[in-house]
């Protein structure tokens, strides 16, 4: 799916006033570019929809969909709060100054380093995925710590396997039907340090409906007064979780962001949490990022006819993972009568390094551009030097300018990690 911005001129793509020809020549293809002010509509979007007069809310951004310096800033002037999950993004974000009352501490094994760190900067609240995990912050903290404890609500939705997480068999959180809940609260009630402030849910991604959210909110609602029987305090918070699904195609169905965060906030006010959060991701990037890629080569086979692009799975690995579709075009030839059926593939090693299958585009070139739409979440963020590839650079493209927010990898880059010293 077009990101809002995206317009024709001269039969060419723009995102604004931005040729992505243009673009492209300037910094070369694999390039990804970001349309800010579509980030901006988005951001607005979810905040207008997710405000209540009755609670306190919070809109979390999940940065593990896509985070560099520059976005991180932007989220800071829009007053979000941000997750991080590793040693590296606690020093991303405190490098550019991101408010750490604003951060949360997400993941499911999180290691002693990591916990420390988290303790030291004083982040908001850790989302605590474990009992073990949880004496083990009692153990590691000399002061008093939030937390929000991830429950399993077992509350099944309908997106790939890969990436639901609320399933019987999901690594995340202790299960809301678990023994252990007893000897939770009971080590809570006992602790010096870790204070149950909320509970937390992640039931998975690329969700389009709305029923499962809701069904988590009962059940949570129901689980907080049964903690609370045995708590010595009460459970203030309640986070959701991230999830809400964007379309990559036009038939997709999406997470209606507008009614849908409306009707979740109208059941959230009906329980008696005070302060609710969201966690969302791609909702925010997802479509609003673009790939460009040039057509190297074209190849016909008996059956098929092939464009050969200058990346692929090591930029993009989500059709590979999750069997993911994508729409795309070709930036310099935008419409025309004269159409052909491609397999657009990358350049890497594999079978499985199919961008997109049964592609119809104006007939191509070679050195073309094309564009592959919605790759602004998990994109760069899974991106890998497979067969010694080097991330593309990024950019941000506003009213304003254009912003290298990310610059391309560069050889030396991929070399020094390497021990060159008396090789064998
Ligand atoms: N909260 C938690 C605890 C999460 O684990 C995630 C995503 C989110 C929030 C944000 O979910 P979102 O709103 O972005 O759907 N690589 C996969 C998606 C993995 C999602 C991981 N967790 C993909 O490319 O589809």
């Amino acid at each position: 799916m077009k990101t809002v911005n995206t317009n024709i001129q001269n039969n060419e793509l723009y995102i604004g006033n931005h040729s992505l020809k243009e673009l492209a020549m300037k910094y070369k293809t694999p390039l990804m570019v970001y349309d800010e002010e579509g980030i901006k509509t988005r951001i607005k979007l979810i905040k207008d929809s997710f405000s209540s007069k009755k609670l306190k809310t919070k809109i979390i951004y999940a940065s593990k969909a896509f985070i560099a310096p520059y976005f991180a800033n932007i989220l800071n002037e829009e007053g979000l709060c941000v997750d991080a999950t590793s040693v590296s993004d606690f020093r991303l974000l405190e490098k550019v100054g991101f408010p750490m009352e604003r951060v949360f501490f997400q993941g499911n094994n999180k290691t002693e380093e990591e916990l420390k760190l988290a303790l030291k900067l004083k982040i908001n609240a850790f989302i605590v995925d474990s009992f073990s995990e949880l004496t083990l912050i009692e153990k590691l903290a000399k002061s008093k710590v939030d937390t929000y404890f991830r429950i399993n609500p077992y509350v099944k939705v309908d997106s790939h396997k890969h990436i639901q997480t609320a399933n019987l068999d999901s690594k995340f959180g202790e299960g809301i039907d678990d023994d252990i809940w007893d000897k939770i609260i009971e080590f809570y009630n006992n602790a010096k340090h870790v204070v149950l402030k909320g509970l937390q849910v992640h039931l998975g991604s690329q969700i389009k409906e709305l029923d499962p959210y809701l069904e988590a909110i009962d059940k949570i609602s129901d689980f907080k007064t049964k903690l609370e029987k045995k708590l010595k305090y009460k459970i203030k918070a309640f986070d959701l979780g991230g999830g809400f699904g964007v379309k990559y195609l036009e038939s997709d169905s999406e997470f209606s962001l507008k009614e849908g965060l409306k009707k979740i906030v109208k059941r959230l006010e009906k329980t008696d949490f005070e302060i609710v959060a969201i966690e969302p991701g791609r909702s925010i990037v997802g479509r609003e990022g673009v790939t460009i890629y040039q057509c190297l080569k074209l190849k016909q086979s008996k059956y098929y006819n092939y464009c050969l692009v200058d990346g692929g799975m090591a930029d993009n690995i989500r059709p590979a993972l999750y069997d993911a579709k994508y729409s795309f075009d070709c930036v310099n030839n935008v419409i025309s009568e004269n159409k052909e059926k491609y397999q657009v593939v990358g350049k890497f090693c594999e079978s499985g390094d199919i961008l997109g299958k049964d592609i119809i585009l104006s007939k191509l070139k070679e050195n073309d551009y094309i564009v592959t739409y919605t790759t602004g979440a998990y994109c760069y963020a899974m991106s890998s030097n497979y067969n010694g590839a080097l991330r593309p650079p990024v950019l941000f493209v506003s009213e304003k300018g254009v912003k290298e927010a990310i610059r391309r990898e560069t050889v030396d880059d991929y070399l020094a990690v390497f021990n060159f010293k008396g090789e064998k």
